[in-house]
């Protein structure tokens, strides 16, 4: 029996990267699954879905208030209600502010803040009157601590965040608990964009290194920890942010390792 059995789960940003891991391991074990992402359903949706009972795909925009009500409502229409909500649409951008354009700034925040506190909003409706549900939020390292250039970016994850956490206090005793997930740096391709975009290469290598062990993240990797936070495995778990990242915010290396030949 899989861990989501008879549950109805939406992911935002469905389409690619650490959405699209959610959306595959979630069908392996048992939703059904609905997926939302401003791209046109991807050439591999059939195979990512292959193993839900049902699944669902919506092209939309995070930012679009009516179009997130009439997904949710969608959802809720086709599977009966909407168990757990997944938010990991999201962009990179940012910059050091003086060389930031506002427009650039709002971009970001709009997507990955703006667009969590919509999809929330429309999904705990159903959640409240049925008194169950679960969110998982994908916000990131980058929302507990400062990256260079991060200024939108860590500042809309810092946000993300604390608003889990207010979230959890406002819903935990109606039944829904909310988590977030804060993944280290990932190879999807989003950072891939990143690098290639900046010329960024070299970087690539410094950051891979950064995490204790010495490489960056896969997707399904971050999908598992969703998974957990989505199941009744973590039915005491309120209002974490559970960070999955390789150890590259446990600490700093400077070589000792090395030197006593534990690297
Ligand atoms: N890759 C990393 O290193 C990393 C690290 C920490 C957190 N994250 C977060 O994980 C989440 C997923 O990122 P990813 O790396 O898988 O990126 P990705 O680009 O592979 O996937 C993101 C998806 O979000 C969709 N999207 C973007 N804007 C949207 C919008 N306005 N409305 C609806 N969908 C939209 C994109 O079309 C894309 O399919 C993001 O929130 C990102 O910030 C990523």
């Amino acid at each position: 029996m899989g861990r989501l059995e008879n549950k109805v789960a939406l992911v935002t940003g469905a389409a690619s990267g650490i959405g699209a891991a959610c959306v595959e391991r979630f069908a392996r074990e048992g939703a059904r699954v609905a997926g939302f992402d401003v791209s046109e359903e991807p050439a591999n949706w059939a195979t990512l879905v292959a193993d839900a009972p049902e699944s669902l795909y919506r092209a939309g925009d995070v930012r679009d208030e009516q179009g997130v009500q009439a997904t949710v409502r969608a959802v809720e229409e086709r599977f009966g209600r909407l168990d757990v909500l997944v938010n990991a649409a999201g962009v990179g951008g940012g910059g050091p502010v003086h060389m930031l354009p506002s427009e650039e700034w709002d971009r970001v925040v709009d997507i990955n803040l703006k667009g969590t506190y919509l999809m929330c909003k429309y999904a705990v409706e159903g959640m409240l009157e049925r008194r169950a549900g679960n969110i998982v939020n994908i916000a990131s390292i980058e929302g507990l601590e400062g990256t260079e250039g991060g200024s939108a970016y860590n500042a809309s994850k810092g946000g993300v965040v604390v608003l889990t956490k207010n979230l959890a206090i406002d819903y935990a005793r109606r039944g829904i608990r909310v988590n977030c997930v804060c993944p280290g740096f990932v190879d999807t391709p989003l950072l891939r964009s990143i690098f290639d975009q900046n010329d960024l290469g070299p970087v690539r290598e410094r950051i891979a290194d950064a995490h204790q062990l010495g490489r960056l993240g896969r997707s399904e990797e971050i999908a598992s920890a969703v998974l957990f936070l989505a199941s009744d495995d973590a039915s005491f778990v309120v209002g974490h942010a559970l960070v999955v990242d390789g150890g590259l915010t446990a600490g700093h290396r400077y070589g000792i390792s090395e030197m006593l030949g534990l690297a």
